[in-house]
């Protein structure tokens, strides 16, 4: 029987990802870009079990959904495959996510699952090779692999398509201050909106556009240049949207809330704030702001009347292992 615990962060995306050209390899339809959030963390322990006859997942202490625990057997069974590996796995994942706040948990939690499950198998695997094991349990997850700040290429085969650092987490102090405007669970998910983003007319140009975007993106992180990211992150998410609105059948997360966050976020700025939105699929709005703006913003954000809760994260690390038995 062999251990090993990972904690990996959750991640926010600067340029988005959204579509396949592969929907069973994850395949990104283009690459994309984000930052980690420190304090947002899954922590997960594999223990590879000889005498299991299946997989087993305990999620924040409690047996799993069924849907979680096919999930997570689906992706070790790709692991298995991939690096040869046999027996069955026992899977406990805690999320230190605020509980139901809408805050998406397969980044962090199919990174902090890939990693441990291959070194609790006793294999030391490059960085590029966990992100592309990470992809193939959710896309996302891949970016929450390397540290800090992250571009996701876009390839047509299983290797092309890795993930690597472009800063490190202390390169520049970002905070995401993300408004909570609803804690429901969303009506689709990621996985299943990936599958129509090509049912919009609209997604072959913002594929086209996508490459463009990460390239000015990366310069914007690389030169701390604050007005040149809000431009680009919120194009990005605006463009996205779009295509989630224009696919049949239609996709809309934004609720009367976010676009108050949002409209708010653009004067803000025009104040002089260094802060931008961008949103995922669901109504959250992320503020991305300098850290020194960040407490005004948090306060501005906290007083409105639409918003539940607000949670900070700065720029986080990349996945780790914390304990190996
Ligand atoms: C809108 O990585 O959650 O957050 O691969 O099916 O797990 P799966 O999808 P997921 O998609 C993330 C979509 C997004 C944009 C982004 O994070 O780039």
């Amino acid at each position: 029987m062999r251990a090993a615990t990972a904690r990996a962060h959750s991640n926010i995306a600067f340029i988005k990802y959204w579509g396949n050209l592969d929907d069973s390899l994850r395949l990104p339809a283009n690459p994309s870009l984000s930052m980690n959030l420190d304090g947002l963390y899954t922590e997960t322990t594999v223990t590879w079990d000889e005498a299991l006859e299946s997989d087993t997942l305990l999620l924040n202490g409690q047996t799993a959904p069924d849907a979680a625990r096919q999930r997570v057997a689906h992706h070790l069974d790709a692991l298995r495959h991939r690096l040869d590996l046999s027996g069955y796995a026992r899977v406990e994942s805690i999320n230190n996510f605020p509980m139901g706040a809408g805050i998406a948990s397969s980044a962090s939690a199919f990174a902090a699952l890939t990693v441990a499950a291959v070194v609790a198998a006793g294999l030391e695997l490059p960085e590029r090779d966990l992100t592309t094991l990470a992809r193939l349990g959710s896309g996302s997850a891949s970016r929450s692999v390397p540290d800090g700040f992250v571009i996701w290429h876009a390839a047509n085969t299983h290797d092309g398509a890795f993930a690597q650092s472009i800063a490190p987490a202390d390169y520049w102090n970002l905070v995401d201050v993300i408004a909570i405007v609803s804690d429901q669970h969303k009506a689709v998910g990621s996985t299943q909106g990936h599958h129509s983003a090509t049912t919009s007319d609209l997604q072959v140009a913002r594929v086209e556009g996508a490459p463009a975007r990460v390239v000015a993106c990366q310069e914007a992180v690389l030169n701390r240049d604050f007005a040149a990211l809000a431009a680009v992150v919120e194009h990005d998410s605006n463009l996205m949207h779009a295509v989630m609105m224009t696919s049949r059948p239609q996709l809309f997360y934004w609720q009367p809330a976010s676009l108050a966050v949002m409209d708010l976020v653009r004067q803000w700025r025009a104040e002089g704030l260094r802060v931008c939105y961008t949103l995922d699929a669901g109504p959250n709005v992320h503020c991305i702001c300098a850290a020194e703006d960040a407490p005004v913003i948090a306060g501005r954000l906290d007083a409105l009347d639409g918003v539940r809760q607000v949670l900070q994260a700065g720029p986080g690390a990349g996945a780790r292992v914390i304990r190996r038995e």
